[in-house]
């Protein structure tokens, strides 16, 4: 069995052939965009994104530009995030912000041409299904799936997700007031767990059609890991370590911004953390359709090993 280091650096051997080449008129655009996805990061996205595949028997290099593509989304929110309009940070992934080394033009621009170089990667895997299998019917099956993962990336990445939850996290900062439990929940189910939760089901789409209701487990499951890994996120900007987090702490306080851990303490934080983990392990426990039960172990260590990490 692979362990989490082996399955960090194939995917960053993955994601790295999906990179653009640093070339043209353009090419202060692709260096700043390859800066910001090669500078580091956990691969936690398409990491899950594989491991739900194999969990679900899926052909490996059938995941693989989803991978890429779901760190492009994810690193582009982070350059986003960090722009002086939203988080206003200097430092992520241990280096100087995007906008910081390439200014804040160019790095609006890279998140851009990294959401799109996303869905360019993802159709053609989709155009590519049809055209891979020799067995018609197979192909058909393979486009369907690439369709099904595309679709859960974009509308999580979207307004249904990701972006959704960020409009309402910067909204409520600039109050300056305390969200209430409604909206602190939607925000971290929207702005954090909507890509751990298309991450989990593109990558269970692609290893068949025969996932049934294992689906909405699925979506379940991942809305709970996704808020314990951001309740450990806003611990860590009050406890962790500026060197081994490789961002600066102290942020969210300085926006005054409202977290669980702002309204509800450290104490109620590392209790839900703890609660949310196990019931996520339980819903991944509880899968009907899976075809390789290693696979299924290895996630559950993944999800306890999010509950302690300091980075
Ligand atoms: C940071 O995500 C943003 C949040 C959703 C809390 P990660 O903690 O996964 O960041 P990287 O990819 O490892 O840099
Ligand atoms: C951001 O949450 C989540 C995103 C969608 C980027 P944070 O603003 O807390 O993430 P960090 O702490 O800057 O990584
Ligand atoms: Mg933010
Ligand atoms: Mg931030
Ligand atoms: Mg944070």
């Amino acid at each position: 069995m692979k362990t989490l280091d082996d399955r960090k650096k194939e995917a960053d051997r993955i994601i790295e052939k999906y990179l653009p080449k640093e070339e043209g008129p353009d090419k202060t655009l692709l260096e700043a965009m390859n800066y910001s996805v090669r500078v580091g990061g956990k691969r936690l996205r398409p990491i899950l994104l594989q491991s739900f595949g194999l969990m679900y028997g899926a052909d490996p290099k059938s995941l693989e530009p989803f991978m890429a593509a779901i760190e492009m989304i994810h690193t582009y929110s982070l350059i986003h995030d960090d722009l002086p309009a939203m988080d206003n940070d200097m430092l992520r992934r241990g280096n100087p912000t995007t906008h910081a080394k390439y200014g804040e033009a160019m790095a609006i621009l890279a998140g851009d041409g990294l959401l799109n170089t996303a869905f360019d990667i993802m159709s053609e895997a989709s155009t590519q299904a049809l055209t891979s299998d020799d067995d018609p019917s197979n192909s058909i099956d393979n486009v369907i799936s690439a369709l099904y993962a595309t679709n859960f990336i974009s509308h999580n990445a979207g307004i249904g997700g990701m972006v959704g939850g960020q409009s309402l996290d910067v909204e409520t900062d600039k109050t300056g007031r305390d969200v209430t439990g409604e909206e602190l929940s939607y925000i971290y189910s929207h702005k954090t767990s909507a890509l751990l939760i298309a991450s989990m089901m593109a990558g269970a789409v692609l290893g068949g059609s025969e996932v049934g209701d294992d689906l909405n487990l699925i979506g379940k499951a991942g809305n709970k890991i996704g808020f314990a890994f951001q309740v450990r996120d806003d611990i860590l900007d009050i406890e962790g370590d500026e060197k081994v987090l490789g961002k600066e702490t102290g942020q969210d306080a300085k926006n005054g911004k409202s977290t669980f851990v702002s309204i509800h303490g450290i104490e109620d934080s590392e209790e839900i953390i703890k609660d949310f983990t196990e019931d996520a392990k339980t819903d991944i426990g509880n899968l009907k359709n899976v075809k390789d039960e290693e696979e299924r172990l290895f996630i559950m260590d993944l999800f306890d090993s999010l509950t302690e990490r300091n980075h």
